[in-house]
C-alpha cells in the first residue's frame, strides 16, 4: 500500500531505545512486512514483545476438496441457499470453501451477528480480500480499529492479527472471502512511477481508509490466536493481549475500499471489464461493476458480446440486493465462466439491450488466470442446470455483464 501512515507514539528514529515511561525498560519494536525486508512494512512498538507464545496445537486442517465431476461447463451456486451459520457463527471459522485453484480461492460466511470471535485470527499463508456484502461493525487490529460497513472491501495483507466485531443489532453479516497467495495490491496501470494513483484511475488515495483509533491493551494473561499456515489452523497462546502496540508507522496495515467509492469508466460503445478492474493479484484481477450510464453512442450494443475469455476463468457475484430483474440469477449469486467454452448474453439480449440508458447493477467479479476447481462444499448450491440457460432462457434472461 503506498501510502505512508503514522498512528499512536513512536520514537524519532527507527531501532532506537523508545523508552517506557517510569523506566519500565524499552518497547519492543516489530517490523511487519512482506518479502523479506524489502517489500513494504511497517514497524510497530509493543509494550510486550510479541513472541511470548506459552503452547502451541494444530487445531485443525482446511485444505480445499475439488469436486470429481470435471465435466467443463458454465456453473452457478446460489449463496443465499448455504444454510446460515449457528448462534456464535465465526466470521474466520465458518467459512464455505466455494471455488479454488493454487492462487486464489474464494469462500462464503454469514457468521452471527452477535458473536466476537474469543480468539484473534491471522492468516500467514495468503492476503485476504474481504467483501462486506452486509453488516458493519469494526475490524480490530494490532494496527488499531477499522470500522467497516456494507459494500466495504477489506484488503488483510498476511500476518496482520485481527478480529471482526459486529454492530449489534445491525445487519446480518454477509462476506465474500478471497485468499490470496500473493500480494493484493492497486493495479500496476493505475499508478505513476511514484506510487501515486493517477488522474483518469476509478479512485484516489481519498477514497482509501486506514486505521484511525488506536486502542492499546496493556493486559497480561492467556489470548488465543488462531493462525492459518500449512493448509491448516494451529493455536498459539500468548501470555498477553496481542493487541498491544502503542505506536505504528509505515506502508503495512490493514484498509478498506468501498465498491460505491469506485468511478466507473464509460465510453460511447462497449468497454470491456479491464475498465472495471479495482485489484490486482499473483494470478487473477478483481473488477467492480458499478452502477452507470450505459454506452451513449445510438447504436452502442450495452450488453456484452460473446467472447471467449481465453486464458482465464470469470467468475461473477451479484452484489445488489436491490436490483435483481435477471431471471434464473438472484441475489448472492455466483457464476462461474470458464476458460475454453465462450459465454454470452442470453437469446434476444444484445438487441433488447440497444437504447437502454443505465444499469444498476453490482458485482464482483474474479478473474483468475489458471482454471479454478469447484469445491465439494459449494455443490449443494448448486444451479445444475445453468449450463443450459442459453437455449432454455428464451428472451427472459438478462446476461451477465461480463
Ligand atoms: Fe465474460
Amino acid at each position: 500500500m503506498p501510502i505512508y501512515h503514522s498512528l499512536g507514539a513512536i520514537p524519532k528514529k527507527r531501532h532506537t531505545a523508545f523508552r517506557k515511561p517510569d523506566g519500565r525498560g524499552i518497547y519492543a519494536e516489530e517490523l511487519m512486512g512482506h518479502e523479506g525486508f524489502t517489500g513494504t512494512s511497517s514497524l510497530l512498538y509493543h509494550i510486550y514483545p510479541p513472541t511470548t507464545i506459552k503452547s502451541v496445537r494444530r487445531l485443525r486442517e482446511t485444505a480445499y476438496e475439488s469436486d470429481c465431476d470435471r465435466a467443463l461447463r458454465h456453473r452457478h451456486f446460489k449463496t443465499a441457499q448455504i444454510p446460515q451459520v449457528q448462534p456464535d457463527g465465526s466470521p474466520t471459522l465458518d467459512r464455505v470453501p466455494l471455488l479454488f485453484n493454487a492462487d486464489i480461492a474464494m469462500l462464503y460466511v454469514e457468521p452471527d451477528v452477535n458473536h466476537t470471535d474469543p480468539h484473534f485470527y491471522r492468516n500467514a499463508q495468503g492476503d485476504e480480500l474481504v467483501y462486506v456484502a452486509k453488516g458493519q461493525g469494526v475490524l480490530e487490529s494490532v494496527y488499531g480499529e477499522l470500522p467497516f460497513h456494507e459494500g466495504d472491501y477489506l484488503v488483510i495483507h498476511r500476518g496482520i492479527l485481527h478480529r471482526y466485531r459486529f454492530d449489534s443489532g445491525g445487519d446480518q453479516p454477509k462476506f465474500l472471502v478471497f485468499e490470496s497467495r500473493g500480494h493484493v495490491r492497486w493495479p500496476r496501470r493505475y499508478r505513476n512511477e511514484f506510487g501515486q494513483l493517477k488522474e483518469g484511475a476509478p479512485y484516489s488515495e481519498r477514497d482509501i481508509r486506514i486505521p484511525r483509533e488506536l486502542r492499546t491493551h496493556d493486559q497480561a494473561g492467556d489470548f488465543q490466536i488462531l493462525v492459518k499456515q500449512y493448509e491448516g489452523l494451529t493455536e498459539l497462546i500468548l501470555d498477553h493481549h496481542p493487541c498491544d502496540v502503542v505506536g505504528w508507522d509505515g506502508f503495512f496495515y490493514p484498509w478498506a475500499f468501498n465498491i460505491n467509492d469506485f468511478e466507473p469508466i464509460v465510453g460511447r460503445i462497449h468497454q470491456p471489464p479491464p475498465v472495471h478492474q479495482t485489484f490486482q493479484g499473483d494470478g487473477f484481477v478483481i473488477c467492480s461493476f458499478c452502477p452507470r450510464p450505459f454506452d451513449f453512442d445510438p447504436n452502442a450494443v450495452p450488453a456484452p458480446y460473446n467472447h471467449s475469455n481465453v486464458d482465464s476463468d470469470e467468475v461473477l457475484y451479484y452484489a445488489s440486493s436491490e436490483f435483481m430483474s435477471r431471471k434464473g440469477i438472484e441475489y448472492g449469486s455466483i457464476t462461474l465462466h470458464p476458460d475454453g467454452i465462450p459465454h454470452g448474453p442470453h437469446p434476444g439480449r444484445a438487441e433488447a439491450s440497444i437504447g437502454a440508458k443505465e444499469t444498476k447493477e453490482l458485482a464482483v467479479m474474479m478473474d483468475t488466470f489458471r482454471p479454478l476447481h469447484v469445491a465439494k462444499q459449494a455443490l449443494p448450491v448448486e444451479d445444475g442446470n445453468y449450463f443450459r440457460s442459453w437455449i432454455e432462457a428464451g428472451t427472459g434472461f438478462n446476461p451477465p455483464t461480463s
